[in-house]
């Protein structure tokens, strides 16, 4: 059988799938990797994770990290502190939705969000609540693969076989056309997890404002927003978004939180903070969470050796220049519904795919069984990990993904290209992939739909 793309072999790396190929890539510029073969594939997901939100092979922002190295690389920020750190921390805060004014510092996305579930409880134990401890999360959710992070969904697929390590915290379905289309049913299901677990009981209710890999580019309806904020108003929690993957630019606002009709106390961002060139995350917070602890405890001191490094905050800064002289959230937000457009155009006739839904550059492919067009598809097809195979064939990278079995979402893909892309390039992008799916759709149907007798 012919070889497609070059195999890492089995010798240093910890092995993440070990049934999986994993192209070994060596170079990257733009939207373009290569690997050790010397071919060339459309990055069409940022690295993969999404973080590489301005494309591979800055040189200006490996020069400022450069610059910054020189001068001082790293000091912890537990008792000292640096200007980039100081710095970016103030441009965030301007960048942020009105009236966040305080940042901390980590260096990844579960780092960010455990953070943000810390910062939550010290909030209300500052206050003097400290039976506040539950979070309510929605239950298609990815915050992280730290057990606290992990907790969070309600993905058993996910938690097992962590689950002794985890606080059982409540969740609630999904608003999606299949099961919620109003958001009413999830507003009476966080009335009811309110209700069991007490809801003076309750910390905060986190979530992605626009869900990711677990629902791409899926967020509830107005309505549900606006019954959030008037439980939140009535019970006495906190809102935390996940802003991992949204935040800093990637749905066409530097935070999503913009977009919805209300605002949240507490923010976590990370991947697009150092666009892959720096581990970087941060928690941010509305005056309100300062002022308790501010005249509470007075200190929020856990925290990682790597948060606030100069290095990682000057490359942050680097990121937040390129993303404000080149226009780019800006570009991103009058691109991206023409981009959704192309792409549900190039695949509107295939029977595989229900929808195609986008918010900037986070776009979302839904598929369905074909042949009624409504059901998810038999997991036993593998259908998600087919089209990121048959993608990487058509020389893209695309993230698909698979949740069937934790019961609230099927086979459905990720489009997230960076914003640099040229129009070129994107429909490069939507090509490769259309032709993806339309090969699979193609298999798909071939295993699903048995001939007629006789015909
Ligand atoms: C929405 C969301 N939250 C949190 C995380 C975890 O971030 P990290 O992998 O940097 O820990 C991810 C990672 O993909 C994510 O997509």
């Amino acid at each position: 059988m012919a070889e497609t793309v070059s195999v890492s072999q089995p010798t240093r790396v910890l092995p993440l799938e070990l049934d999986r190929r994993y192209p070994v890539l060596v170079k990257g510029e733009g939207v373009w990797v290569e690997d050790d073969t010397g071919r060339r594939y459309l990055d069409a997901m940022s690295g993969g994770s999404m973080a590489a939100t301005i494309g591979h092979g800055r040189h200006d922002i490996v020069a400022a990290a450069r610059a910054q190295a020189e001068q001082l690389a790293y000091v912890h920020n537990e008792r000292l502190t640096n200007p980039a750190q100081e710095r970016l921390a103030h441009e965030l805060a301007g960048l942020a939705p009105e009236g966040f004014t305080r940042v901390r510092f980590v260096t990844g996305g579960a780092e960010a969000n455990e953070m943000a579930i810390q910062l939550a409880r010290r909030y209300h134990v500052d206050r003097g609540e400290p039976g506040r401890w539950q979070v309510i999360s929605p239950a298609q959710a990815y915050h992280g693969p730290t057990m606290a992070t992990l907790a969070l969904t309600g993905r058993p697929g996910l938690q097992r076989p962590f689950q002794p390590y985890m606080p059982s915290h409540p969740h609630i379905p999904p608003s999606t056309w299949r099961f919620d289309p109003t958001g009413q049913q999830a507003l009476d299901a966080l009335d009811r997890a309110l209700d069991a677990t007490g809801p003076e009981t309750v910390s905060a209710y986190f979530c992605e404002p626009i869900s990711a890999a677990a629902l791409p580019a899926y967020t509830p309806p107005a309505r549900f927003w606006e019954g959030l904020a008037e439980r939140r108003e009535r019970h006495g929690f906190l809102i935390v978004f996940d802003e991992i993957v949204t935040g800093i630019g990637r749905t066409g606002r530097w935070f999503a939180a913009e977009s919805l009709p209300l605002v949240p106390d507490i923010i976590a961002v990370a991947k697009g903070l150092g666009a892959g060139y720096a581990a970087i995350g941060a928690v941010l917070c509305r005056q309100h969470v300062y002022d308790a602890i501010a005249s509470g405890s007075r200190a929020f001191t856990l925290g990682h050796t790597w948060d606030g490094a100069p290095l990682s905050c000057a490359v942050g800064l680097a990121v937040l220049e390129v993303l404000r002289s080149e226009g780019l959230v800006e570009h991103v937000r009058e691109r991206g519904p023409r981009l959704r457009d192309q792409l549900a155009e190039a695949l509107k006739d295939v029977p595989l795919v229900h929808e195609v839904r986008g918010h900037g550059f986070l776009l979302g492919v839904e598929y369905v069984d074909p042949t009624d067009g409504v059901s998810f598809l038999p997991p036993e097809l593998g259908t998600a990990g087919r089209v990121d195979a048959v993608a990487l064939e058509h020389g893209l990278v695309i993230l698909s993904t698979m949740p069937t079995r934790d019961g609230y979402s099927g086979d459905q893909s990720l489009f997230a290209p960076a914003f640099i892309a040229s129009d070129a390039e994107l429909g490069e992008m939507v090509e490769r992939f259309a032709a993806a799916v339309r090969q699979v759709a193609g298999e798909v149907a071939a295993r699903l739909i048995k001939p007629v007798a006789g015909s």
